[in-house]
């Protein structure tokens, strides 16, 4: 693993942007971003297509160069520094960028040799890396008959070459499968064992929560909301509790009663038949309280009471006004209805 450069200004920073800028004509794809990475974590950078995520990605990785901002990766500068840069980090591109005519261990053993490693290191870079991503059966195959899973596990492995301290993974799992994408997942996790420092960008809300430590919210170019995941998602808007009473019968009788209630500012109650449970949207502990002591006044025994916090996406809607807008190509299928909303 390379060690970060030291950095006076950035003390345990992998990545530090700065007002960064980025017009193409009429288009501000990036209008004023400002952000942080801390070593060692995942910093998931959520927003729709079009948000600006690759337009940072490509900056970030010194792919192209800013109009105006300031930005680094590693303690390295993206625009004094680009060589030094480039040889600490590793990217995973939106669209696979292996060479579908040459075998998965060629495409491997070639990018370590683009990477100054010898012969002898880029092979044996190569035999483990294709082990490590359960790729070493198919090792001698063309690239291109590889499955969209295999191909997205080889170029996670080609961004590994490097030994890199910053990872940067655009969109990993877009139009993956939900089995893949589980896959993509476990290894991008194992890579964060490892101690690289991740900077992902991600549509799915549920990718963030699964990988990220924290989030940033980018909407047209502009960040619109950040932090850790859960305060997140306490800071906007309330808690949802699940009130389950112990006998079945007394689920209809309970939200009745909690309707009834009266509790000041209470939103009203749904009942989960299938799951036997009454959900009572909550806005403060107070009214946590309320409700617990009015169930248990009434005599009602219940079998568990538990706090949800509100979904990712419900986030983005009270964050923007709007919903997430899906990707425009290869949606995974079990995502395209609630996101084509
Ligand atoms: N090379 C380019 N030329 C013109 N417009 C671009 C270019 N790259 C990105 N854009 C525009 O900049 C905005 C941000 O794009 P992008 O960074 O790709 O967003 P995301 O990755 O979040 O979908 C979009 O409106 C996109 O159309
Ligand atoms: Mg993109």
């Amino acid at each position: 693993m390379k060690r970060i450069h030291d950095d006076p200004s950035g003390a345990g920073r992998a990545v530090s942007v700065r007002g960064l800028v980025k017009h193409y004509g009429e288009t501000k794809a990036l209008d004023g971003v400002d952000l942080d990475v801390r070593e060692g974590t995942v910093m998931g950078v959520l927003g729709p297509n079009g948000a600006g995520k690759t337009t940072l990605v490509r900056i970030l990785s010194t792919l192209i160069t800013p109009d105006a901002g300031r930005a680094t990766v590693a303690g390295y500068d993206v625009m004094g520094q680009p060589r030094q840069l480039r040889r600490v980090i590793g990217l995973t591109g939106q669209y696979a960028s292996v060479d579908e005519k040459l075998p998965g261990w060629e495409n491997l053993y070639l990018i370590g040799r683009l990477l100054d490693l010898s012969r002898k290191e880029a092979r044996s870079r190569a035999d483990e890396l294709l082990e490590r991503f359960s790729l070493t059966e198919a090792a001698r195959r063309p690239a291109g008959t590889y499955s969209g899973g295999m191909r997205r596990r080889l170029d996670l492995a080609a961004s590994m070459i490097g030994r890199p301290a910053v990872l940067f993974l655009d969109e990993p799992t877009t139009g993956l499968d939900p089995r893949t994408r589980n896959e993509v997942w476990d290894e991008v996790q194992r890579m964060v064992g490892d101690g690289v420092t991740v900077l992902l960008t991600t549509q799915y809300m549920e990718e963030a929560e699964q990988l990220a430590t924290e989030l940033t919210v980018v909407d047209r170019g502009k960040v619109i909301a950040g932090g850790g995941i859960e305060e997140l998602k306490a800071k906007v808007g309330g808690r949802t509790l699940r009130v389950r009473p112990a006998d079945p019968l007394h689920l209809r009788p309970l939200a009745a009663f909690l309707d009834e209630l009266g509790i000041t500012g209470l939103a009203s109650t749904t009942v989960d038949a299938e799951r036997g449970a009454v959900l009572v949207p909550i806005l403060s502990d107070e009214q946590l309280t309320a409700v617990v002591g009015a169930v248990t006044a009434r005599g009602i025994t219940l079998a568990s009471i538990t706090t949800e916090l509100p979904s990712l996406d419900e986030v983005f809607l009270s964050l923007t006004g709007h919903r997430a807008s899906a990707p425009q190509d290869a949606t995974p299928a079990d995502t395209r209805e609630e996101a084509a909303v």
